[in-house]
């Protein structure tokens, strides 16, 4: 049962989150915000603003490195990218994303790839895709003593199983595997879950089964959290536009016209000017 606001906020208290301090969150009432980064600089920046959990996610395959899809990350990239937002973080908790094929139908090599992402890059936990048939992988890494987060629903990796981004589960027999499988991955022992573009309902009741914290994207507002692409969200992609997409910025335009404004600078020998040499 949750307790709302029993004294102070836990993300106002916390120096460092934890998966247990996600977990007394989502007792509290809590909402947690989680976002994705892949670098040193933006990754500070997000810090210094108090986000809960930074995603070092494979969608870096689609925004840093201009690919169509996630499947073409390598393990290395995802070590490479997620070294690089630990060292600008103190305080969120970072989860790193196991990129396609690190994991899926051999367990082995998914604790191979999980224990090079800890050593290598000193994040608290990793992220995979799929339910049922990630299991035995995710127990494997579970006994090194790695957290591990969930996600379920539309499964990016999976998109030339589906075909298509459309919004999952809203058939009843799909609705129905996924709540088992939100319940397997508890009860396997991952301390969250991230839902995609999911019907809300849906969203809610498991939200509302399972104890562990369910993250949403696409997934309406009453999970536990919410996540979005950072470079979505501040507007630096502009072709992508679902609807459960909030742009809380408009980066593209405002890098786009300072950039303009120094080739100008350049071309017309404002830049530098006396103050600006030695
Ligand atoms: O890779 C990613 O950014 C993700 C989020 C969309 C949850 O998995």
């Amino acid at each position: 049962m949750k307790t709302k606001s029993a004294g102070m906020s836990i993300h106002k208290t916390v120096r460092k989150v934890t998966t247990h301090v996600l977990n007394a969150m989502k007792l509290k009432g809590e909402k947690i915000a989680m976002l994705t980064a892949y670098d040193y600089s933006i990754a500070r920046i997000l810090d210094e603003a108090e986000i809960d959990v930074i995603l070092v996610g494979d969608s870096a395959s689609n925004v840093m490195a201009g690919f169509d899809t996630t499947l073409p990350i390598t393990l290395d990239n995802m070590i490479y990218h997620a070294a690089s937002v630990v060292r600008g973080v103190k305080r969120a908790l970072v989860v790193v994303d196991l990129p396609f094929g690190t994991y899926q139908g051999n367990s082995k090599e998914a604790l191979v790839s999980s224990i090079r992402i800890m050593k290598e890059t000193g994040a608290s936990a990793v992220k995979l895709e799929g339910g049922q048939q990630v299991v035995e992988s995710i127990e494997r890494i579970l006994s090194a003593g790695i957290p591990v987060m969930g996600h379920l629903g539309l499964t990016p990796q999976a998109i030339h199983k589906f075909g298509t981004y459309i919004v999952r589960a809203q058939e009843e027999e799909e609705a129905r595997k996924l709540m088992e499988d939100a319940r397997l991955l508890e009860k396997t022992g991952c301390f969250a879950i991230v839902l995609e573009k999911i019907p809300a309902k849906l969203a809610e009741e498991v939200t509302n089964t399972v104890k562990i914290p369910i993250i949403g994207i696409g997934a309406g507002p009453k999970t536990d959290g919410q996540v979005l692409v950072l470079h979505d969200m501040l507007g630096i992609t502009q072709e992508f536009s679902p609807r459960f997409l909030r742009r809380y910025h408009n980066l593209h335009d405002e890098i786009k016209g300072a950039v303009q404004n120094y080739i100008n600078d350049v071309r017309t020998l404002k830049f530098p000017n006396e103050k600006e040499q030695y």
